[in-house]
C-alpha cells in the first residue's frame, strides 16, 4: 500500500478533533477539514476547509477527491454521519478510514452488545463490508477514557465539589489516554498502514485506578471532605435495561451505564492487555507524569 499524504478530517474542532488536527499538521500531512455547511467553526490557515452536506453523496465525494485517508472525529450524537462518509470514501478512492471510535474496547464482545455502542459497531460492520468490496481499508483506535479531558470536564471525578465514584471498587486498573496521545495514535496509524490494516489498535498513556486518581486530585483541592461512593456496574447496566423497556427511554442512562461497564467492569476489556504503543511510536507515562497531567488538568 502506498503512503498517505493527504488526510481529510471530519469534526476537527471537537474535543478530540482539535488535538488530532494539531498532530496531523505537526506530522506534515496535507490536511483538509470537512465541516458542516452551517457550522461556525474556524480552522488554522494551513488547512483546506471544505464545507460539506453530509446528506449529499455529491458533496462528500467532491470533498474527498484526491484524499488518501479520512479521520472521523465526529460527535457521539453524529456517528451515523459516518455511513454516507464511508460510502463517499469508497467512491473517491480513499485508502484508509479511521472511524469515530476512540474510547472503550468496542471489539470486546460484552461491550459490542451494549446499546450505547450500537452505532459504533454498525460503523465497524459498514467498514468491513466496504473493505470486502473495494480498496478501502480501516483502523479503529481504542484508547480508553481521555485522561486530561476527563479530568478537565469533571467526567472522571468532580474535583470542585470533591466527589468521586468508584465503580466496582475503585482499585482496578483501566487504560487511559490524553487527547494529544490519541492524535499521535492517528498519525502512527497513517504512517504504519500495513500492520494496522483492518483492525483495532490499542493505545494507552497509562493504566490507572480511580483511587489513584483521587489521590492526585486530593493534592489539588485537599484530602478532607471528599464524598467517595462505591457503585456497581451491574446495577448501572440493569438500570439501562429497564430504561430500554420504557416507551420514552432516557438515552443518557442507557449510555452511561454501558460506558461505566466498558471502562471499569471485569471482563469488558477496560484494561488493555495487548498494546500497539510501540508500533505507533507512543511512550507510556510514568506515575509521576500521570500525576502531573491530572494536577494540570484539574479545574481550579
Ligand atoms: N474516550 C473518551 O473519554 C471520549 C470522550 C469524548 C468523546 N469520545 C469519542 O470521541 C469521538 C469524538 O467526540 P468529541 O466529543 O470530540 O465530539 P464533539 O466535540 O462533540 O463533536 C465533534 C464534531 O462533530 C461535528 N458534529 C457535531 N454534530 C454533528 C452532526 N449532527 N452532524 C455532523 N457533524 C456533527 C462538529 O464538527 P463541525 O461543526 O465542524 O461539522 C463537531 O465539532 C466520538 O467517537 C466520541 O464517542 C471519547
Amino acid at each position: 500500500m502506498s503512503s498517505i499524504t493527504k488526510v481529510a478530517i471530519a469534526g476537527a474542532k471537537g474535543n478530540l478533533g482539535e488535538a488530532v488536527l494539531e498532530q496531523l499538521l505537526k506530522a506534515g500531512f496535507d490536511v483538509t477539514v470537512l465541516t458542516r455547511k452551517d457550522s461556525t467553526h474556524t480552522f488554522p490557515s494551513d488547512v483546506t476547509v471544505k464545507p460539506v452536506d453530509y446528506t449529499s453523496q455529491d458533496s462528500l465525494v467532491d470533498a474527498l477527491q484526491g484524499q488518501d485517508a479520512v479521520v472521523a472525529a465526529l460527535a457521539s450524537e453524529a456517528l451515523d454521519v459516518q455511513f454516507p462518509l464511508i460510502e463517499a470514501s469508497v467512491k473517491a478512492g480513499v485508502k484508509r478510514f479511521i472511524p469515530s471510535d476512540f474510547g472503550g474496547d468496542t471489539f470486546n464482545p460484552k461491550v459490542a452488545v451494549l446499546p450505547g455502542y450500537k452505532t459504533k459497531i454498525d460503523v465497524q460492520n459498514a467498514l468491513k463490508k466496504a473493505t470486502a468490496e473495494s480498496g478501502l481499508t480501516w483502523t479503529a483506535i481504542i484508547n480508553g477514557p481521555f485522561l486530561d479531558w476527563g479530568i478537565a470536564v469533571e467526567f472522571l471525578a468532580k474535583t470542585k465539589s470533591k466527589e468521586i465514584e468508584y465503580v466496582d471498587g475503585g482499585d482496578q486498573k483501566y487504560s487511559v489516554s490524553n487527547l494529544a496521545t490519541v492524535g499521535k495514535a492517528v498519525v502512527g496509524v497513517l504512517k504504519n498502514l500495513e500492520p494496522t490494516k483492518n483492525r483495532a489498535v490499542y493505545v494507552q498513556d497509562a493504566a490507572i485506578s480511580q483511587k489513584q486518581l483521587a489521590g492526585y486530585l486530593k493534592k489539588v483541592v485537599g484530602a478532607d471532605g471528599w464524598k467517595e461512593t462505591v457503585t456497581s456496574s451491574a446495577e448501572g447496566l440493569q438500570l439501562g435495561q429497564e430504561e430500554l423497556k420504557k416507551p420514552q427511554p432516557n438515552g443518557f442512562l442507557i449510555f452511561i451505564g454501558g460506558l461505566k461497564a466498558a471502562v471499569w467492569a471485569e471482563g469488558y476489556g477496560g484494561l488493555f492487555t495487548k498494546l500497539d504503543n510501540d508500533l505507533l511510536g507512543i511512550k507510556q507515562l510514568t506515575d509521576a507524569e500521570v500525576e502531573e497531567v491530572v494536577i494540570k488538568s484539574a479545574p481550579k
